[in-house]
């Protein structure tokens, strides 16, 4: 068990008397692109209470890959997900076993601070969510702010422009940068959430079920968008589209719960391996559509 005090890294970013030369190199680096980052868990178990919801998870996510989860609800895909950026531990009743390395570097125990760690490790949620009082611009660098970093006003503009081009929504929304993020089609929304995260140089993005929400069309052009980050960003996704796993992703991880019992991986493999010949028969199950 293994939860770390988080009011300490609270104070820590709150901190207002830092040299405003080291603001404006923080801030640079932040802004700078950084090299993708492998991720790797160890033996990750999680509990909510005494419910034990995942068991022994180890699985590498190797840099400039795409990663995808896949398996039927329940089995504890989101929970993993939320373990590889320390969201998990925002639950009161959450506990975790097991380690993960970022590069090699605990992110549980290496003493890096809980808001740099997401920053590196950055999300995008099931359901679009950019904030509603923002405008298209305002929702692109919010996460400058919370992160405590200081970034003039071209290299601002210039930063809301590299984000949507990456985001692949540039074209669509450069007439539109003061509109409210919410006044965008479902699918633009969800790649301005992207961007969001994009602005503060992530190494690794994790993205729940990014498309579960948006239509045939929109989730094509976030796939697009997908592979072209893959080349500069660590991905990991979870899916319950299997056609999409199989358009996205070099490899996947295949969970399964049984029946009152902890998630596991039962297999892990390239994409084309598990969907064409993987060693366990529940997984070309999975895959077929003959469960889940
Ligand atoms: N906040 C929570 N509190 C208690 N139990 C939870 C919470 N979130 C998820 N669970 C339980 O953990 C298990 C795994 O859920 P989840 O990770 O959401 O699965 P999946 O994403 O694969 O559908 C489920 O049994 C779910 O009910
Ligand atoms: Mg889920």
């Amino acid at each position: 068990m293994n939860m770390i005090d988080l009011r300490r890294d609270t104070e820590e970013l709150e901190r207002s008397d830092r040299d405003p030369d080291e603001q404006a190199i923080a801030a640079t680096s932040a802004t700078a692109p950084i090299a993708a980052a492998g991720l790797e868990s160890r033996f990750v178990s999680c509990w909510f209470g005494t419910n034990k919801v995942l068991e022994n998870v180890s699985l590498e996510m190797r840099p400039r890959e795409v990663t995808a989860l896949i398996g039927p609800s329940g089995c504890g895909k989101s929970t993993f997900l939320r373990t590889l950026n320390r969201m998990h531990e925002l639950v009161a009743t959450a506990s975790l076993a097991g380690e993960v390395l970022l590069d090699g570097v605990d992110i549980y125990r290496g003493g890096v601070p809980v808001t740099d760690i997401r920053r590196r490790i950055g999300m995008v949620c099931q359901k679009p969510n950019p904030f509603p009082a923002m405008t298209v611009a305002e929702n692109v660098v919010s996460g400058l702010r919370l992160s405590g970093l200081k970034v003039d006003r071209d290299a601002r503009r210039a930063l809301v422009e590299s984000c949507l081009r990456r985001a692949g929504l540039w074209n669509e929304v450069r007439n539109r940068l003061g509109d409210p993020g919410r006044a965008l089609s479902g699918g633009q929304q969800q790649r301005l959430c992207i961007a969001r995260a994009l602005a503060v140089s992530p190494q690794v993005l994790l993205m729940d079920e990014p498309c579960s929400a948006l239509d045939p069309t929109s989730t094509r052009r976030i796939e697009e968008t997908i592979g072209e980050l893959a080349e500069s960003v660590t991905i990991v996704i979870v899916t319950h589209n299997m056609q999409q796993a199989q358009r996205v992703s070099h490899r996947c991880a295949f969970f399964l719960a049984g029946e009152n019992e902890p998630g596991r991986i039962v297999e892990w493999g390239t994409t084309e391996k598990m969907f064409a010949e993987p060693d366990d028969s529940r997984t070309l199950d999975y895959v077929r559509g003959r469960f889940g």
